[in-house]
């Protein structure tokens, strides 16, 4: 078998589990439950007119379960989804594409929306408003445009970045959701969930060790799931419990509250670098060799979250809790 073959058998595998441990319906999606029962609501009232949803933004941090819930929206409305993105929509042919494909009542699925180039944004907009899409024909005085119909479809926008769209756009949507980082007691119950997908089993102190360190966060937590489940398998009889969940993340270098080796290095490098802050992004992300990307939309809300760091407008300063988990001594 060729290396290329073998890699993709180990990817299909991976994505088989990924989509096995996705929710596919209200029922079985666990927390976010304002969410849940206002989307219901506005499900119902279409389905009974008989119309395509309104357009839903949904904006929160990364892998808090955007993907899952569209995918949710359009099986209550028994409609297909089509998956796309804002980076990946580069040329108005492109965009062109994606709404040609567009059944009746179908969801579209927006991720990062906020990444949208301008161009493509004004061919949504018709296309959002009154389901047209406009082509302009020739160039100069004899330029004619031309409106074509497109059918009746969903937009369901995914963003970790509302504050970065522009306000014509956000208008747009009729309904928009925030979703909020989960409870350890949802996450348990996650991973409870996903144990029994995976036949794994977990006790409750396990799942609440995994739970802890997940940063209010499904995608991690299934991810810590999977790899303290390596471990139990490989070094003891296979059932995840708090002293392996401990161990193994702890190897892992996620630490108790959910840091890893990035947000470590962040604040370590306010503390000691900085001498405590105000740094700016850029600088920190500089000295560290990260994604500035990485540190505002991964690590920065989880140190806000914790209260380990504070913003300033001068940047980020480490607070007295902060210096405390990180072990360090505050100077001056
Ligand atoms: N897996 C990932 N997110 C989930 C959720 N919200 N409910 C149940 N299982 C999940």
């Amino acid at each position: 078998m060729s290396q290329r073959l073998i890699t993709t058998s180990f990817k299909d595998e991976d994505e088989e589990i990924e989509l096995k441990l996705r929710p596919s319906s209200f029922d079985q999606y666990i927390g976010q439950e304002k969410v849940k029962s206002n989307m219901k609501v506005f499900i119902e009232a279409a389905k009974r007119r008989g119309e395509a949803l309104d357009h839903v933004l949904l904006y929160g941090q990364p892998g808090l379960g955007k993907t899952t819930l569209s995918g949710i929206i359009a099986a209550e409305m028994r409609s297909n989804m089509k998956i796309t993105s804002g980076p990946a929509l580069e040329r108005p042919g492109d965009m062109a594409a994606v709404l040609n494909d567009l059944s009746e009542g179908d969801v579209l699925f927006v991720d990062e929306i906020h990444r949208l180039n301008r161009v493509i944004e004004e061919i949504l907009y018709p296309a959002m408003e009154d389901f047209a899409f406009d082509i302009v024909i020739g160039k100069g005085p004899g330029a004619k445009s031309i409106r074509l119909n497109l059918p009746r479809f969903t937009l369901v926008g995914a963003t970790t970045r509302i504050g970065l769209l522009t306000a014509p756009l956000r208008d747009r949507f009729g309904v928009v959701q925030h979703l909020e980082p989960y409870s350890v007691a949802d996450l348990v119950t996650i991973i409870k969930r996903s144990s029994v997908v995976l036949s794994t089993a977990v006790t409750d102190r396990g799942a609440e060790e995994i739970a802890r360190r997940s940063r209010g966060t499904p995608r991690v937590a299934n991810r810590l799931f999977k790899r303290v489940r390596d471990f139990a398998q490989v070094m003891h009889d296979g059932e995840v419990t708090e002293e392996i969940a401990k161990t193994s993340l702890d190897a892992l270098d996620v630490d108790p509250l959910g840091l890893d080796a990035v947000d470590k290095k962040m604040m370590n490098a306010i503390i000691h670098k900085f001498g405590g802050g105000p740094v700016g992004l850029d600088t920190l992300s500089a000295s560290i060799d990260e994604e500035g990307e990485t540190l505002e939309e991964v690590s920065e809300p989880y140190l806000l979250q914790l209260g380990f760091i504070q913003r300033t407008p001068r940047g980020r300063v480490a607070t007295p809790l902060g210096y405390r988990h990180m072990g360090a001594e505050r100077q001056g």
